[in-house]
């Protein structure tokens, strides 16, 4: 089943119109903290949404956070976010390596959108090594664990300012 969390709007957000940033994570990522910890860490996946809400709200901006485990609703949520999001970042998982229809709803966008991984992909198995996110994004954080949501989004935070 699909999760969806969202904070409350600042009244900066408000004030300027800014639509909310779309966190969106794929699948198995709902499992985080119990599955292979020793290669995510222990944070749960409503840890990181609660740090990427509050690292929004103090930045003035809201973020609508989103897990799903089937790749049609994560396209279906790219292209939502075409209209109703000012930037996505995105942790596909394991569809990052096979999806060409997230490359191509991806493809579509345009704002800002980056890609995160929790563990370093290019320490890991080669299957890991190809991404069909990476060519239509703006940039990729990998192997900074949690810390890389929020990176990425101070990375959009910056693109929608210039
Ligand atoms: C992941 C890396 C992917 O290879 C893997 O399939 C995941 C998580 C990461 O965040 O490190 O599920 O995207």
């Amino acid at each position: 089943m699909a999760k969806k969390s969202v904070s409350a709007k600042s009244p900066a957000a408000q004030a300027k119109g800014v639509k909310p940033v779309y966190v969106l994570n794929g699948p198995n990522l709902n499992l985080l903290g119990l599955r292979e910890p020793e290669i995510y860490g222990r944070t749960s996946l409503a840890d990181i949404e609660k740090l990427v809400t509050a690292h929004a709200k103090a930045r003035g901006i809201t973020a609508l956070c989103l897990q799903s485990n089937h790749e049609g609703e994560l396209v279906t949520w790219i292209q939502e976010a075409r209209s109703m999001a000012s930037g996505v970042i995105i942790n596909a998982a394991a569809y990052s390596h096979t999806s060409v229809a997230i490359h191509d709803a991806l493809a579509m966008l345009d704002i800002p959108a980056v890609e995160v991984h929790i563990s370093n992909v290019y320490k890991r198995e080669e299957f890991r090594h190809y991404s069909f996110v990476s060519s239509v994004v703006k940039g990729v954080i990998c192997g900074l664990g949690v810390q890389g949501y929020t990176l990425a989004l101070d990375a959009i935070l910056a693109d929608i300012s210039k």
